[in-house]
């Protein structure tokens, strides 16, 4: 078994007092789709989780409503940009309650209290001689809006949109933001996690060291653009959006005076996606500098999700609507799916093919099983009835100790918005529980009539069963609730305090009666499966079956596959592959053998040492995912997961199987 906090990363444990989470106001030039509801949902988890943790917690979304872009779109819809705005940010609005999202307040930058607060400020850096008046000339990109200079076009072509910028000179009012590039560039060496993961920080620190920071042009004339806010110092102007849409995070807080703001700013974690980092990284702490304020806590940055290695876009039409998967696979499992499937930082491939697999394997398989068998078995043994645990023995010790390393790894990595390796930590607790069960037997104690340790052992298995149920309420809220719910507990998210968690025990009370069965997690067909109704697909499957009839190989055919037995020495995880594991087999030869195997899923590194396997050792080696693979370990997939070919007693490394 995996030693107790095998995941646990070095840094200690931050308990974070107060907790105030972002998400970028979305632009109302579209529909909301799966990108929209992945930053908010990572800010959702984190909400809950700061709740959990006891920090008091403020979370705010909402949309920008400002801009060409949005006049364009409501022009193509024949509305007026109100009554376009007011159609679109509705759309946001209404779609969070059905994904659970449990935002505080949701802003919108054509609202009184914001447009006050954007007139205040830059009043403010005005009056501080920040902003100036200037002649400029740039090509301008109206799906970006901003100028380019000639060196960043390709092909005289808008990098992002390929489309010909227009050539605009123009007089404009420009925040001298150049004068505070020392300052920020000091402030991210100073505060290394400012910015996070590392490498948009050191993104950031190599741009600004790379030249010149330029100033910043912060408004449109409105002989050009009247949809924005009017400059309280020269009515001919309104406001570049990036300089009115930033300030949407103080405005809802109340900036000045506003107690909300007063309690919750600096604590501010703002999260985007990699498209909008420099407009956060840069042009808003400078902004802040130069009216007053402090700069915010923490800027957390993810990836792109990918539709077969593109980005997701309207134009490309490969939009993947979150409503759509919620309806499909139900709204946990797409939530779980979402934060468990992409290593934050990095792009991931959105597939319903991967979200199947997951719901399979880590909730239906995993997570569910453990339930449904506990479950069943408190009933059949106990009448359903939360027994009275007995002497503890070795066995359980370690469960709880894995349970300890699992439930710290999940809060350590939360706390630093590793959500896929925080939830990796807690199935080491999910899988340790299911081989738990296998180890004590509880039928074979039942039948014994050993009641004292088959007590013990389902109140172990039900107690860890509840604190899973509540470490997953920021991710799958629903189904923690309904968890909790089939252990007798109504789930008060104030009662709950998780880093407590790691060391009480024995919250659940015995006494109490647990439902008969748990099935939230449904299996799903593979997506291959989908389709066909059911007679069509019987069918297709005999057609199929006799298709796909095994042929007959020569003998000598056979001879030539070399397989050996070897024994296994290392285990790593891949790099950049969640589902592999990097093997590094011992078959004899002077050198370890490695196998990139797509085991991940059933098997933790450590369980693997130390274990014989049946490998082909003659498989021409390739490379899978960068990573040299020199063979294949022989393993069967059953129903509930898989299992590896092994020889039945111990034989030498490289022994040949024939
Ligand atoms: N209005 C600005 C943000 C102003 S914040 C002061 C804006 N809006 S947006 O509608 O274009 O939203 C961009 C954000 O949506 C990204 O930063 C990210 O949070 C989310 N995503 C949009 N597409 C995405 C993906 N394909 N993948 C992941 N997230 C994506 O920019």
């Amino acid at each position: 078994m995996l030693a107790a906090g095998a995941f646990r990363p070095d840094k200690e444990n931050v308990i974070v007092e107060r907790f105030y989470i972002t998400t970028p106001i979305y632009y109302v030039n579209a529909k909301p789709h799966l990108g929209h509801a992945y930053t908010t949902t990572v800010a959702d988890s984190m909400a809950r989780f700061h709740r959990l943790m006891g920090a008091e917690t403020y979370f705010l979304t909402g949309t920008d409503e400002h801009g060409d872009k949005i006049v364009q779109a409501a022009e193509a819809n024949g509305q007026t940009p109100k009554e376009y705005v007011d159609t679109i940010s509705k759309l946001f609005q209404d779609l969070w309650p059905g994904m659970n999202i449990s935002n505080n307040d949701f802003i919108r930058t054509t609202e009184p209290r914001h447009v006050k607060v954007v007139q205040e400020i830059l009043q403010k850096v005005y009056d501080a001689g920040d902003i100036y008046f200037g002649e400029y000339g740039g090509h301008y990109c109206f799906g970006c809006e901003r100028f380019y200079t000639e060196k960043e076009l390709v092909d005289g072509l808008c990098p992002d949109h390929q489309t010909k910028p227009e050539y605009i000179a123009e007089k404009n009012y420009f925040f001298k933001m150049s004068k505070y590039k020392d300052w920020l560039l000091d402030h991210i060496n100073k505060n290394p996690d400012f910015i996070r993961p590392e490498r948009y920080r050191k993104e950031v620190v190599s741009l600004l060291e790379s030249g010149e920071l330029e100033d910043l042009c912060i408004s449109r004339p409105k002989s050009r653009l009247t949809w924005g806010i009017e400059l309280p110092f020269d009515a001919e102007y309104v406001t570049y959006v990036w300089f009115d849409a930033l300030i949407n995070y103080v405005a809802a807080l109340g900036y000045p005076d506003g107690d909300k703001f007063k309690k919750y700013w600096p604590a501010a974690n703002h999260l985007v996606a990699k498209d909008i980092l420099k407009p956060h990284a840069v042009f808003w702490p400078t902004m802040l500098k130069a009216a007053g304020i402090e700069p915010y806590q923490h800027l957390n940055v993810h990836g792109y999700w990918l539709v077969e290695d593109t980005k997701m876009s309207k134009s490309i039409g490969n939009v993947v609507e979150p409503l759509a998967m919620k309806d499909a696979y139900g709204l946990d499992a797409f939530r779980y799916f979402l934060l468990r499937e992409m290593s934050f930082g990095q792009d991931s491939s959105f597939s319903e093919k991967a979200l199947i697999g997951r719901l399979n394997a880590d909730l239906a398989n995993d997570l569910g099983n453990l339930f449904n068998r506990t479950l069943s078995m408190t009933h059949k043994y106990f009448g359903g009835v939360i027994p009275r645990p007995d002497i503890e023995d070795v066995e359980d010790a370690e469960i709880k100790k894995i349970g300890q390393g699992a439930m710290q790894a999940f809060q350590d990595f939360f706390n630093e918005f590793k959500f896929s390796r925080g939830l990796e930590g807690l199935w080491e607790l999910v899988r340790g529980l299911n081989k738990y069960v296998d180890a004590t037997a509880p039928w074979t104690l039942y039948k014994e009539k050993n009641t004292g340790r088959l007590s013990t052992v389902i109140y172990v298995l039900l107690e860890n069963m509840r604190k899973i149920a509540v470490h997953l309420w920021p991710v799958m809220p629903e189904a923690s609730e309904k968890m909790l719910k089939q252990l007798g507990i109504t789930f008060d998210p104030e009662k709950v305090n998780l880093p407590k968690e790691l060391d009480v025990w024995g919250l659940l009370e015995s006494g109490q009666t647990v439902a008969e069965t748990s099935n939230l997690f449904p299996r799903v067909d593979p997506i291959e499966d989908k389709g066909p109704k059911k007679s069509e697909k019987k069918g297709k499957k005999s057609e199929k079956t006799e298709k796909d009839a095994v042929a007959t190989i020569e003998f000598e055919d056979f001879q030539k596959v070399d397989l050996r037995v070897g024994t296994v020495r290392e285990v790593e995880k891949h790099p950049d592959a969640d589902r592999l594991l990097l093997v590094r087999v011992d078959t004899g030869d002077d050198e370890l053998r490695q196998v990139v195997a797509g085991i991940a899923d059933f098997f933790a590194p450590d369980d693997l040492i130390g274990k014989q396997v049946v490998v082909v050792t003659n498989l021409k080696p390739r490379k899978l995912r960068k990573q040299l693979s020199q063979g294949m370990i022989l393993a069967v997939k059953t129903k509930d997961g898989m299992e590896l070919l092994t020889p039945t007693g111990e034989v030498p490394g490289g022994s040949k199987v024939s």
